[in-house]
C-alpha cells in the first residue's frame, strides 16, 4: 500500500519512493523531534508554481530554531531541492512536505547527539475534505480536546509532536461522524481545527483567532486576509469566545490542505444559512483565481518550476534564513 510514487529527496540525494527509509531507533520515531512543512504547487494557466514557498520555507527555519535544530543547509538548498524533486517527478500539481528530522544515533531523551537529517516528500493530493466540501460546507464540531497551552508545546513551531494532538480532535471528529473538529485553546477560547486556520464572519466582518490563542500561524490565514482586505473587508485577529461560532453568520477553515472550505454547521448548528456564505465564497474565488493564475499575481506568491516558465516571482531569502 502506497500512497506516492517516485523519487523521495533525502539529505542530498533523490530515493525511490519504496527505498525511502529510516532506521526504526531515529530519536524521531520515538520522540516526534522533528518539523516539517505543507506546501502545494499548483497548475497555473502560465505553468506549475509553488504557491509562497519561501514563507514556508521561513517558517520551517523558524520551527529548527525554536527546536535548536541545525539543518545543515541552507534556505538556497532547500528551496533548490524541493524545485530539483518537483522536477524529477514532473509534477504539474502536487503536495510539497519538507522535514527535518532528529535521526539515529542514542535513544536518550537528548536530540542533541542526533544527526538532523532532511527529506522532501510529493504526492497528488486534491481537495483534503473533499471536492463537494469546497462547494457545500462541512460538518464540524467543537473538541473536547483543547490546543497545547501556552509554554507547553510551542504552537508556532511546526513540529510532528503537535500533531498528536491534532490526531486526537480529527480522531474524535471521525468517530462523532463530523468531518473536522475546533479545538478551544485552554483558556476556552476558539483556536484552529486539527489541521487548518479558522475563519468567522458577523455582520461583513470577518474575524479569525490571533497567534496567541495557541494557533499555528498559517500561511493561508495570512494570505486570506490580505486577500479579504483587498476585497475592502475589516479584519479583525482577536480572542473569539466560543459561542460567536454558533451566531456567525458564516464560517471556513483555512490551510494549505483544505485550502479554503466553508463550514456548514457546528455542534449539529448550522451556520448562517447552512450554506457557503458570499463572503466565503469571494475570498474562496479571490484565493483559486491566484493559485491558479487566473488573476494577476499581485502579491508575488507564485513562483514557476519548470524551464521556460516566468520566474519574476522568485522571493528573497526570508529574515530566519538570512540570519
Ligand atoms: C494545526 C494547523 N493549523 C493551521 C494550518 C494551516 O497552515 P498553512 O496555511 O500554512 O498550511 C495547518 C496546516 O498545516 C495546521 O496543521
Amino acid at each position: 500500500m502506497s500512497f506516492g510514487t517516485g523519487k523521495i529527496w533525502m539529505n542530498g540525494s533523490l530515493v525511490d519512493w519504496a527505498d525511502a527509509k529510516i532506521h526504526i531507533g531515529s530519536h524521531v520515531v520515538h520522540y516526534g523531534s522533528a518539523v516539517f512543512e505543507g506546501a502545494r504547487c499548483y497548475e497555473t494557466s502560465r505553468g506549475t508554481a509553488c504557491f509562497r514557498i519561501d514563507a514556508h520555507l521561513e517558517r520551517l527555519f523558524d520551527s529548527c530554531k525554536i527546536y535548536r535544530m541545525e539543518p545543515g543547509l541552507t534556505y538556497d538548498e532547500i528551496h533548490g531541492a524541493v524545485l530539483e524533486t518537483i522536477r524529477a517527478n514532473q509534477y504539474k500539481a502536487c503536495y510539497i512536505r519538507p522535514i527535518i528530522y532528529r535521526g539515529y544515533h542514542t535513544l536518550g531523551v537528548n536530540p542533541l547527539p542526533c544527526p538532523v537529517d532532511a527529506a522532501i516528500l510529493l504526492w497528488e493530493w486534491g481537495a483534503y475534505l473533499g471536492q463537494d466540501a469546497l462547494t457545500n460546507g462541512v460538518d464540524v464540531c467543537v473538541s473536547s480536546w483543547s490546543r497545547a497551552a501556552a509554554n507547553t508545546f510551542p504552537t508556532l513551531a511546526k513540529t510532528s509532536a503537535n500533531y498528536a494532538n491534532s490526531t486526537l480532535i480529527k480522531m474524535e471528529a471521525m468517530v462523532e461522524g463530523y468531518s473536522e473538529g475546533i479545538a478551544l485553546d485552554t483558556a476556552g477560547y476558539l483556536s484552529e481545527g486539527s489541521g487548518q486556520n479558522l475563519f468567522l464572519v458577523r455582520n461583513d466582518v470577518i474575524y479569525t483567532p490571533p497567534v496567541t490563542a495557541s494557533i499555528l500561524p498559517g500561511i493561508t490565514r495570512d494570505s486570506v486576509i490580505t486577500l479579504a482586505q483587498d476585497l475592502g473587508f475589516k479584519v479583525r485577529e482577536e480572542m473569539l469566545p466560543r459561542e460567536l461560532l454558533y451566531i456567525a453568520d458564516e464560517a471556513f477553515f483555512v490551510g494549505t490542505a483544505v485550502e479554503v472550505t466553508p463550514i456548514k454547521s457546528v455542534d449539529k448548528m448550522a451556520i448562517g444559512n447552512g450554506r457557503r456564505g458570499p463572503i466565503t465564497e469571494a475570498i474562496q474565488q479571490a484565493f483559486f483565481d491566484i493559485v491558479t493564475g487566473r488573476v494577476d499575481d499581485r502579491h508575488g506568491w507564485l513562483e514557476y518550476v519548470y524551464d521556460g516558465e516566468p520566474r519574476e516571482a522568485v522571493a528573497a531569502a526570508p529574515r530566519a534564513a538570512r540570519a
